[in-house]
């Protein structure tokens, strides 16, 4: 992706720190940022905000998403539930990488209380930095929308 793209952003409460700081770090990369929160540190659902994003993507309004919970695990799992929504959770670069190139991934997911600041800026940088390769790995993305059908 290059520079304007639009990046949806949202977490639950335990991720506010780290989506702020991932904002502001795509937003200097150019990236326009829409990080519709929440602002609140109080408790939240997780759900909901994954879901609002995830929305942002499938319609279209966005072009890719980074979610973030505690683990990243259940905002990811809430995602997902959107039809057109790829979403892996991502904890390390290669794999971020790899959810662009060979899946397709139009979110990522992320884990406040498992990664830090410096890990997920890396992370981050790494997905948004990958093409999705096509060829075979579109045979295998084409089979997961079939799933929605
Ligand atoms: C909130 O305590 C926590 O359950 C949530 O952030 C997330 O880790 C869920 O998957």
């Amino acid at each position: 992706m290059t520079a304007k793209t639009r990046i949806a952003l949202s977490s639950d409460h335990a991720a506010i720190d780290l989506r702020r700081a991932i904002a502001a770090h795509i937003t200097a990369q150019g990236y326009e940022a829409i990080d519709i929160g929440p602002t609140s540190p109080e408790s939240t659902h997780y759900p909901q905000h994954g879901a609002a994003a995830a929305n942002l993507v499938a319609s279209g309004d966005c072009d890719l998403g980074i979610i973030l919970c505690g683990t990243g695990q259940g905002i990811m799992m809430a995602a997902n539930k959107v039809k057109g929504i790829r979403c892996g959770v991502c904890s390390d670069t290669f794999s971020a990488q790899m959810i662009r190139e060979h899946n397709d991934a139009n979110m990522l997911s992320l884990g406040a209380r498992i990664v830090d600041e410096a890990q997920a800026l890396q992370i981050v940088d790494a997905f948004l930095g990958a093409q999705f390769e096509g060829g075979r790995h579109a045979t295998r993305v084409d089979m997961i929308t079939a799933l929605e059908a």
